[in-house]
């Protein structure tokens, strides 16, 4: 008999519409385009319109996810929605997409991993598609990463923006091997206080992330950029050995990498110490900057559309992200 193996099924993304260039950021913060290009590769970041939500971005994503893996909204048994940005605090964000689908009965829930969020979201339905292999997992990723900073502050605003995705995930039963290899999550919330989103009830102090009486703008996002870097690279390091480990995969056998884009300098270290040329990279930090938990599933889809990523491709997808939170995929396309 052959092994259940989870298995993405299709995958679409979307992003914001407002483009916003780094020319445009240096007319109302202190930065410049030469800076964050050098610093960190991004030379646009989109941005959803004002008067729109989290969901108007997926939605289009969703859809085409599902039509492309022909599968109707109603076979969909679970929606697993990673984010930080849903429209409504509840019902969650998978509440809602469930609600726009017009589909009763699924499971739906969040869950909450910054940028690791689809990532760990695919981990979920894979455990999920392997105990029950007739279940469809809708997986949802994605941040408006815009209306949780201060666009005012350099540090972060120069580094995100807004996108997302959706997979349809269900079981591989041929045994032609295609499908999830490994997962696997990791977290270290004795770090959050390097990147960390408040809740804006004064706990960030109770936790030592910012002293009293210190203000800053409510809900946004806060870094230390510079202690992020270098525990980002060691962490999805460590973590794809980890899992090529279990897979029994060697590094060379590794096609094309996908990994989180966050800043052209982590990606580059990052592929240099697992020994991986540049051109088995995808890589479109340039266009969107950071989207948190939209980065895989922007960078997966234009990895298969442009014919990166085929068919029987080994694809390792080592993400990382506030919290401090990372995950690493390796999957057969
Ligand atoms: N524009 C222009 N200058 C800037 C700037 C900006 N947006 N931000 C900082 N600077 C200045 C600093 O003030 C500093 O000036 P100084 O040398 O005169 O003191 C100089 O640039 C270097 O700052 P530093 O913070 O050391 O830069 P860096 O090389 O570490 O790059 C980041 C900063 C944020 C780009 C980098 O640390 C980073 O990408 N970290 C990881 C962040 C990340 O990916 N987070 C999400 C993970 S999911």
């Amino acid at each position: 008999m052959s092994k259940v193996r989870s298995q993405i099924l299709s995958i679409a993304a979307n992003s914001g519409d407002v483009v916003v260039t780094n020319d445009d950021l240096a007319k109302v913060i202190d930065t410049n385009d030469e800076w964050i290009v050098k610093r960190t590769g991004i030379r646009e970041r989109r941005y959803i319109e004002d008067g729109t939500y989290w969901s108007d971005m997926v939605m289009p994503a969703v859809e085409k996810a599902l039509d492309d893996a022909k599968t109707k909204p109603e076979e969909i048994g679970l929606i697993v929605t990673g984010t930080l940005t849903g429209d409504l605090e509840m019902p969650s964000a998978a509440g809602l997409i469930q609600a726009r689908l017009g589909v009763m009965g699924a499971g739906a829930f969040n869950l909450q991993a910054a940028c690791s969020g689809f990532l760990y979201s695919v981990t979920v339905a894979d455990r999920f598609i392997r105990c029950e292999p007739d279940l469809k997992v809708l997986v949802v990723g994605g941040d408006a990463v815009s209306r949780i900073m201060d666009k005012m502050d350099r540090s972060t605003a120069v580094l995100f923006g807004d996108g997302g995705g959706a997979a349809v995930m269900g079981a591989n039963t041929s045994g032609d091997g295609r499908g999830i290899l490994s997962s696997r999550i990791y977290s270290s919330g004795e770090h959050g206080a390097m990147l960390y989103l408040s809740a804006d009830n004064g706990a960030d102090i109770k936790y030592g992330y910012r002293k009293p009486g210190e203000e800053m703008p409510p809900r946004t996002v806060q870094m230390r950029g510079n202690e992020v870097f270098k525990i980002a690279v060691h962490s999805m390091e460590r973590a794809s050995i980890e899992v090529l480990e279990e897979a029994g995969i060697d590094k060379d056998d590794i096609d094309v990498i996908v990994p989180h884009q966050a800043n052209i300098r982590i990606i580059q270290t990052l592929a240099s110490r697992l020994g991986v040329d540049m051109e088995r990279v995808y890589v479109n930090v340039d266009r969107f900057g950071n989207t948190s938990a939209g980065t895989i599933p922007l960078a997966l889809t234009e990895a298969v559309e442009q014919g990166m990523v085929k068919e029987g491709s080994t694809v390792l997808m080592p993400v990382f992200g506030g919290g401090l939170t990372w995950g690493v995929t390796l999957m057969k396309w």
